[in-house]
């Protein structure tokens, strides 16, 4: 489904400042794999998404989606295949825009025909009934502009909106981080609910670790811009996530 081959990415390379964030990265995700990602600050998660997502192009190594060479391909034909969330809960909806326009916009992503024309009744019932989803009542509230939502039903409608048209991967970067407990482990549950709805390829990074071992059925733990670990579903169940912390040193 995903096939990475001998990822690097250096960040400004021959100067005093540079950075190697990626050190060689092999990883193939199967269909329907939803991988958990740790490592301690700087391991070079971020920087694995975004070359995913093709946010740079990596220095040397293949990028495969679904057999298909993306390594050079633009980041906005890429965000037709790959869904994205960040921490921050603004990235990725507009706050001027009412929640239902955010919604066709996503909707219309990847569509031949771009501009939003009126939205129609049959559509405002799909989103309706999709919002209803979360048990947020944001589906009475469709006309109301996202900017005065919370940050909890931002990330939620963020999350909709990546996965309105079913991506073939769903990156998520420390999605629920910026959030308070009770709205981060309500996005967290939206966020499997939603996987497992359509039958989604995942990948999220968080510093949760007791997150990173219920969520989804692998983990794979990120060092100095390599994949030090990578467990699956029994094994995630026979280590001990204090035993990982030394990954963090
Ligand atoms: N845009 C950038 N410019 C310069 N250095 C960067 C950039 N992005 C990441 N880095 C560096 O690359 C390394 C990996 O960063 P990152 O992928 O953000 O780590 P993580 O998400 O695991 O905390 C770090 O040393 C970071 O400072
Ligand atoms: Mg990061």
């Amino acid at each position: 489904m995903l096939k990475l081959q001998g990822l690097y990415k250096s960040f400004h390379p021959g100067t005093v400042n540079e950075r190697t964030a990626l050190a060689g990265v092999d990883l193939t995700l199967n269909p329907g794999d939803f991988v958990t990602v740790i490592g301690s600050n700087g391991a070079g998660k971020s920087t694995l998404l975004g070359a995913i997502a093709g946010s740079f192009y990596v220095d040397r190594g293949r990028i495969l989606l679904d057999g298909e060479d993306i390594t050079y391909q633009p980041a906005y034909r890429r965000s037709g295949q790959i869904g994205r969330l960040f921490q921050d809960p603004s990235q990725g909806t507009a706050p001027n825009l009412t929640i239902e326009e955010n919604l066709a916009i996503a909707a219309g992503r990847g569509a031949k025909r771009r501009w939003i024309s009126s939205i129609t009744p049959s559509q405002r019932d799909f989103f309706r009934e999709e919002l209803s989803l979360f048990e947020m009542g944001l589906e009475n509230r469709l006309t109301c502009k996202v900017g005065q939502l919370s940050g909890g039903q931002r990330q939620a409608l963020a999350l909709l909106m990546a996965t309105i048209r079913p991506p073939k991967l769903l990156l998520l970067d420390e999605h629920t981080a910026a959030l308070d407990p009770a709205a981060a482990q309500k996005v967290l549950e939206m966020t499997q609910l939603v996987v497992q709805r359509g039958h989604l390829t995942a990948l999220m990074v968080t510093h949760n670790i007791q997150a990173a071992f219920s969520v989804g059925n692998r983990t794979i733990v990120m060092g100095e811009g390599k994949i030090l670990k990578d467990l699956t579903q029994s094994q995630r169940q026979s280590v001990s996530p204090g035993s990982l912390l030394a990954y963090y040193v």
